[in-house]
């Protein structure tokens, strides 16, 4: 069976005939990827007032078909993928931790979270993307099943289909996050919810895994993957699983150390870049933040990862506090979402980052994105809408864009511009920490790669600029803006700045 996946990358649209559910690691890369946690994102109903109080943990009404009623919000933003929360059956109880509303505490691989909707909702959705060229990622639980209550509670008949104590490791607290036996082996959870914890280097446990992965890609049409709790499973588990899965793979690997967290890209397609996350988050949630601490993790990450082009790179998600919850300086967040969607990698933005959510911690962080009443006119939405649309158009005019390695050409200590993409298509991003009131300044860039004369286009003001006679690019800095550079050359035809 074939089917048409319409690559739409900015005004290019061509059709391209690709087998079924299987989205390369080449064909992610150009995506932009918009994550939903599906009991949050929309309503079947459209309702923009449904009450959904983070701190009650309860499931909030979303569901696959309220995602279906809101694409055009999602993709109008310039996303070409989507990534939801996992599918299958889950734990039931109201336990002391609340519902399993976010889908990581599953039960049976085999039946579906029936609140997210059903099977033919699903389907349905996977249609939807696809007719608009757009790709479904789901995220995916290996590492435990959920069970509402203390260890030596546990009814191992009600897994499924893991329905004896033998196919799980025996009780034991994760207690030591320097033994990697102990991160693998032992428990996640505590006696209110555990995370019983499967014996994943087990060749039967593995098989039965593969199985169930290339059913679920196949019976869902999934495009590809995101997988929870890497770091709790076995390595050797992994090349076998991507490879049945037949699809692009990211995993969660929720650690903040390059050489520890880059590793893992030798068993999977890709991992999350939380190293970068953490001196990102560090250099913009104040305007003392360190600006090299950034420049030193982006150049150790390129020297020491298999391919930072396949990262996927977020500055929000569902369980690290909202960059707002830190500082409510507009600027500064529209210089952290600059970095996350024109960086090296896949972009991610958190549903709700686009509204300037706010929440902290887990569970404030997952705030209903149907209570912004999908603004599309917050100043957030055209931000991310302008980002997504240069990127691709850089994609457009060529491919590799993508794999050129993002590069520092100048920083300070509140400053940092780079440079992705070769000959004359390169993007220029220049960013700055120093928030809302920064001062002005006029930077003299050199190293753009633009010779004496070239015009080009400050994107997200519409501004012209043209490269001086000494080859440098005189970018005028204000309100701590960022400033993102692309050649007027470029954007004929392409709608961007009025082109
Ligand atoms: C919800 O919105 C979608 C898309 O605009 C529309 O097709 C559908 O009829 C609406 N449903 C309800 C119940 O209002
Ligand atoms: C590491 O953890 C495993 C599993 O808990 C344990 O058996 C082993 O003794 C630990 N090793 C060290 C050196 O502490
Ligand atoms: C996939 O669909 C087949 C046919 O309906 C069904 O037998 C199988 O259990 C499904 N597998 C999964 C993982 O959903
Ligand atoms: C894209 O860029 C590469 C690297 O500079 C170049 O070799 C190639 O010819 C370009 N392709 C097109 C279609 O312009």
């Amino acid at each position: 069976m074939k089917r048409n996946i319409l690559e739409a990358v900015a005004v290019a649209v061509a059709f391209t005939s690709v087998a079924v559910n299987a989205a390369t690691p080449a064909e992610w890369r150009s995506r932009s990827i918009y994550q939903v946690l599906t009991d949050r994102f929309g309503r079947a109903d459209n309702s923009t007032t449904a009450t959904c109080n983070t701190a009650d943990r309860v499931y909030c009404g979303g569901s696959y078909q309220g995602i279906i009623n809101h694409l055009d919000y999602i993709q109008d933003m310039g996303f070409t993928a989507i990534w939801i929360s996992p599918i299958t059956y889950n734990l039931p109880q109201d336990t002391p931790y609340g519902y399993a509303f976010h889908g990581y505490w599953q039960q049976n691989l085999y039946a579906l979270n029936s609140n997210f909707g059903t099977g033919a909702e699903l389907k349905a959705l996977a249609t939807a993307l696809h007719n608009r060229g757009m790709y479904l990622m789901v995220d995916v639980v290996v590492n435990h099943n959920g069970w509402d209550g203390s260890e030596s509670s546990v009814v191992y008949s009600d897994f499924y289909p893991f329905n004896e104590e033998s196919y799980y490791h025996p009780y034991c607290e994760i207690t030591n996050y320097d033994n990697q036996t102990n991160v693998e082996d032992c428990w996640l959870g505590d006696s209110n919810v555990e995370l019983v914890d499967l014996k994943t280097e087990d060749s039967t446990v593995a098989s039965m895994y593969q199985t169930w992965i290339t059913q679920l890609v196949s019976n869902y049409s999934i495009d590809g993957l995101r997988i929870d709790t890497v770091k709790h499973v076995d390595k050797a588990f992994w090349p076998g699983f991507n490879s049945a899965s037949g699809v692009f793979c990211t995993g969660e690997v929720y650690d903040g150390d390059p050489t520890y967290t880059c590793d893992y890209q030798n068993y999977l397609d890709s991992v999350l870049n939380y190293p970068i996350y953490y001196p990102l988050t560090a250099a913009f949630q104040s305007t003392s933040g360190s600006i090299s601490g950034l420049v030193n993790e982006l150049n150790t990450m390129k020297s020491g990862c298999k391919d930072t082009t396949l990262l996927g790179s977020f500055s929000e998600n569902h369980d690290v506090p909202r960059f707002a919850s830190y500082t409510s300086d507009y600027s500064l967040a529209k210089n952290i979402i600059a970095y996350t969607i024109l960086s090296d990698g896949i972009p991610i933005i958190y549903a709700g980052q686009e509204q300037h959510y706010s929440g902290g911690n887990d569970p404030y962080n997952r705030e209903a994105t149907w209570l912004s009443g999908y603004s599309t006119s917050a100043t957030l939405y055209t931000h991310v809408a302008s980002l997504n649309q240069i990127r691709n158009q850089a994609i457009y005019k060529n491919s590799t864009y993508l794999t050129y390695q993002n590069w520092v050409i100048y920083s300070d200590s509140s400053t940092i511009a780079m440079r992705k993409g070769y000959d004359d298509k390169q993007i220029i991003t220049v960013l700055s920490n120093l928030g809302a009131s920064g001062s002005s300044y006029t930077l003299s860039l050199s190293n753009t790669g633009w010779s004496s004369g070239t015009s080009v286009v400050e994107v997200l003001s519409c501004t012209s600029a043209t490269v001086d006679s000494s080859g440098n690019l005189p970018v005028p800095m204000a309100s701590g803006l960022p400033r993102v550079y692309y050649p007027l050359a470029q954007l004929t035809s392409s709608g961007i700045c009025g082109n």
